[in-house]
């Protein structure tokens, strides 16, 4: 089958947006998955936080950061006095690529061809969110949304103005003047919780903080 690029249905809010990626086509990673797994949270998410791609759980059930990624980012969002369920969740990719062996299904990074396939729905989430901050976790998505020169071991934990390109694009069109997108919209990067979990037992409390931390500048933002 051949891929079709994605075009995200504007003016159906979030519900209509995740309907529609559910039928995506864009790149071949639809067919091994068992589903997309759109972006999580309510409309009015005046934060955004965008991981790489969903695991294995994630692909099962069908939502954002349920695995132990998603359990470790809970912690830290509470211990950082964020509230998960006012923000929005989502990934830079929107199916779960692996590589199948008789145990289990063992996580791929996504190609640079999926991160650009999947990104009008990125783009489509920013448009209708608008969100205030937008909190890249990991290299995979501060490379797609920052630069792909950046690093996070370097440029990580700092707020620095950014616009949506969903956003941008609204703004760029013959519409109305969008009045209800924020003056400005910030941007942080930091560590993906998944390598977090990585780091070995010693230093992991060290990683655990310095995520939390970062998370805490992101609360300082929205006060
Ligand atoms: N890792 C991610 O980047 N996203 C998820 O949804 C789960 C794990």
């Amino acid at each position: 089958q051949e891929n079709v690029p994605a075009s995200p249905p504007s003016g159906v809010g979030l519900d209509g947006l995740r309907q529609a990626a559910a039928g995506c086509r864009a790149c071949e990673l639809w067919e091994p998955a068992t589903q997309t797994v759109f972006g999580e949270g309510p409309e009015t998410a005046r934060i955004v936080f965008v991981g790489e791609q969903p695991g294995d759980q994630e692909d099962r059930r069908g939502e954002p950061f349920v695995g132990p990624a998603g359990r470790l980012l809970d912690r830290a969002l509470a211990d950082a006095g964020i509230e998960r369920g006012d923000a929005y969740v989502t990934n830079a990719v929107k199916h779960f690529r692996f590589t199948p062996t008789a145990k289990r299904r063992i996580h791929q990074s996504p190609g640079a061809e999926h991160i650009r396939a999947c990104r009008p729905w990125l783009e489509a989430e920013f448009e209708v969110l608008k969100p205030e901050v937008v909190v890249c976790l990991g290299a995979t998505a501060a490379k797609a949304l920052i630069s792909p020169s950046f690093r996070i071991t370097r440029e990580r934990g700092v707020l620095m103005p950014w616009t949506p390109p969903g956003v941008a694009r609204a703004e760029a069109g013959d519409d109305e003047p969008d009045e209800d997108a924020p003056a400005q919209t910030w941007m942080l990067a930091t560590a993906h919780p998944s390598a977090v979990l990585r780091v070995p037992d010693a230093d992991r409390p060290k990683a655990y903080d310095a995520l939390v931390a970062d998370l805490r500048v992101v609360a300082g933002a929205l006060a």
